[in-house]
């Protein structure tokens, strides 16, 4: 896949669990190009709010947020071998507690915050400053790059996307119920998609990539096709 003659801004949203961040990974791998998890910094923001006692019986303190994101600074570092990008929370490596059944169950609570959601967009504009970045979540094409040069919605069947978590999870040696993870997978896009502030859904200039009979190769040639049919593959006089 051959880059787009400048350097230019991708921005992935959609449902959980549908291979996003694979999807962005292996394209920014193939543009050598930088990629952002925003999910991974909700997550970041999460931890430091349950850390600093801020979240009580599914309730959090919104009054002592700002002076916790006065000081936050999340930054992710790539390890060569094997190849991972790992997250970072005040100089700390969280990549494994963020991705803990206590974050994720606490994480709509704090993503629905409006001044939650203000830092961390300013902190994710400022990221693409120089373009040359993928970053995926649920509002990047909505409100975070509003003008990105290429918006794709990711999708697939909400059993399609159960199977697969299903699958990752038993092979990792975990003992999991399939219904489970449906009724998780279907209640997450119900938060994300009717929450209040920046709820979940496809901008109208975005491409819809529904993934749910697509190996991670074919999705990477339907981009190099739409990537080969913008104009951004063209020489400027
Ligand atoms: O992509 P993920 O599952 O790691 O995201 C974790 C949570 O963060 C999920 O509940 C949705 C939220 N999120 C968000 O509100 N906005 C984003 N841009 C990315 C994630």
């Amino acid at each position: 896949m051959s880059a787009p003659v400048r350097k230019i801004i991708i921005a992935i949203d959609g449902h959980s669990s549908c291979g996003k961040s694979t999807f962005a990974k292996a394209i920014a791998a193939k543009l050598d190009y930088i990629y952002i998890d925003s999910g991974a910094m909700y997550r970041a923001v999460t931890l430091a709010c349950m850390e600093n006692s801020l979240i009580r019986d599914g309730h959090l303190d919104e009054k002592r947020l700002p002076e916790i994101l006065m000081n936050i600074e999340i930054c992710f570092q790539k390890k060569p071998s094997p190849q991972i990008t790992e997250t970072w929370l005040n100089g700390v490596n969280v990549e494994e507690r963020i991705r803990s059944v206590d974050v994720a169950s606490n994480v709509s609570l704090v993503s629905k915050s409006r001044i939650v959601r203000k830092k961390l967009v300013s902190m994710q504009r400022e990221m693409g400053r120089d373009k040359g970045i993928v970053m995926d979540g649920r509002d990047i094409g909505t409100v975070v790059f509003p003008h990105a040069d290429i918006k794709i919605f990711m999708t697939a069947d909400p059993e399609i996307r159960a199977g697969r978590r299903y699958r990752e999870l038993r092979d990792k040696g975990m003992d999991v119920d399939f219904n489970d993870i449906l009724e998780n997978i279907s209640e997450r896009d119900r938060l994300d998609e009717n929450r209040s502030e920046s709820p979940l859904k496809k901008a109208p200039d975005a491409l819809l990539l529904d993934n749910s009979y697509m190996t991670p190769e074919q999705q990477l040639e339907w981009f190099s096709n739409i990537l080969l049919k913008t104009d951004l593959m063209k020489c400027r006089k």
